[in-house]
């Protein structure tokens, strides 16, 4: 990865408030050159906001943000050439061509002559959108207007882009597409893309971080917040029901396990065995196990899982 000390992305103590309501509520972030960053959240949780403040089309009401160290509020400018932004919902200007507004949206980024023709026609061929260039822009189907976005805030080849859920709408192999081209550009850009979808973060990102109520709540790799799931480092097991309730003891009374979750289904037992303090226990519980003279069919890790991380910096906040 090139020049990945490069931070690209800065953001400061972003606030916003609509009237009483803050939206966004001292948000601060990074990203690097080379980096994608995932942007997550509830409904509501302010991404959006935060997004268009980023990109300049919102003021905040205090805070800052920098694009390669211009500020965006007194350099708009600089900014806007060295930032590429998908903002949500369906692209303006549903009277015009697909092509038309490429060629649009190139001109208003500076871009002229042969080199404009040549961006136009490779974001065109990059978001596949060769067969509906010439329709107008209201009359295509959403995944269609999604990569129309796409290629706008591509055309320029900005050092910095801002995708407000990418791939909401896509089909599944137009969400692969869209997946890989990321993957593609990311060498020397920073990028960052809000999603609800937790595959993504997976897929693509290097880091997220995660709002609720305008409050960053959480940041980290994706094994960084898996490492903070519930289930991170549970102990599944599968095995004879006859052999269930004896193991299902023998587990729970081992010093490093917390507590066991037993579950049947058919003639099977499932057993979860949640160690203290989200140690590695596969081991230990396999070998108790065999001590014993207990047959399992099964024994894995769970490294934990997104969503539950998810629900635990987000709901426990809504209901504390
Ligand atoms: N122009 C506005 N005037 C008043 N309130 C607003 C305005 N824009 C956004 N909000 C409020 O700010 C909060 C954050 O909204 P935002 O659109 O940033 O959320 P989000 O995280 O993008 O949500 P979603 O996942 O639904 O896209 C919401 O409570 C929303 O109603
Ligand atoms: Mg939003």
């Amino acid at each position: 990865m090139a020049d990945t000390g490069a931070r690209l992305v800065d953001v400061d103590c972003l606030t916003k408030a609509f009237g009483s309501v803050a939206a966004v509520n001292g948000v601060s972030f990074h990203v690097n050159r080379g980096e994608v960053l995932g942007f997550l959240g509830p409904n509501g949780a302010g991404k959006s906001t935060t997004m268009k403040m980023i990109t300049g089309y919102l003021s905040p009401t205090s805070g800052t943000a920098r694009i390669g160290g211009a500020d965006v509020r007194t350099e708009p400018r600089a900014v806007k050439s060295r930032i590429g932004y998908l903002p949500e919902g369906a692209p303006l200007y549903g009277d015009m061509t697909p092509e038309a507004y490429l060629d649009f949206s190139a001109r208003i980024r500076g871009l002229k002559g042969d080199d404009r023709q040549r961006r136009v026609r490779d974001v065109i061929a990059r978001l596949q959108l060769e067969e509906v260039l010439h329709r107008r822009i209201e009359t295509l189907s959403k995944g269609f207007k999604r990569r129309l976005g796409l290629a706008q805030a591509l055309v320029h080849d900005p050092e910095v882009l801002i995708l407000d859920e990418p791939t909401d709408g896509l089909d599944p192999n137009q969400k692969h597409a869209v997946r890989k081209l990321i993957a593609e550009i990311k060498t020397d850009k920073a990028i960052v893309i809000s999603t609800h979808l937790l595959e993504e973060v997976d897929a693509i990102c290097d880091r997220a971080i995660i709002i609720d109520h305008g409050v960053l709540v959480g940041e980290g790799t994706p094994a960084e917040l898996r490492a903070r799931a519930e289930n991170h480092n549970a102990v599944a097991l599968a095995l004879p029901m006859q052999n269930g309730a004896k193991a299902a003891k023998v587990i729970g009374a081992m010093p490093e396990i917390a507590r066991v979750v037993p579950t049947a289904s058919g003639n099977m037992m499932t057993l979860i065995a949640y160690p203290k303090d989200h140690v590695f226990a596969a081991d230990i519980v396999a070998a108790r196990l065999r001590s014993e003279g207990i047959d399992f069919h099964e024994l894995h890790t769970e490294a934990g899982r997104l969503d539950l991380v998810f629900r635990q910096l987000t709901i426990q906040r809504q209901v504390a």
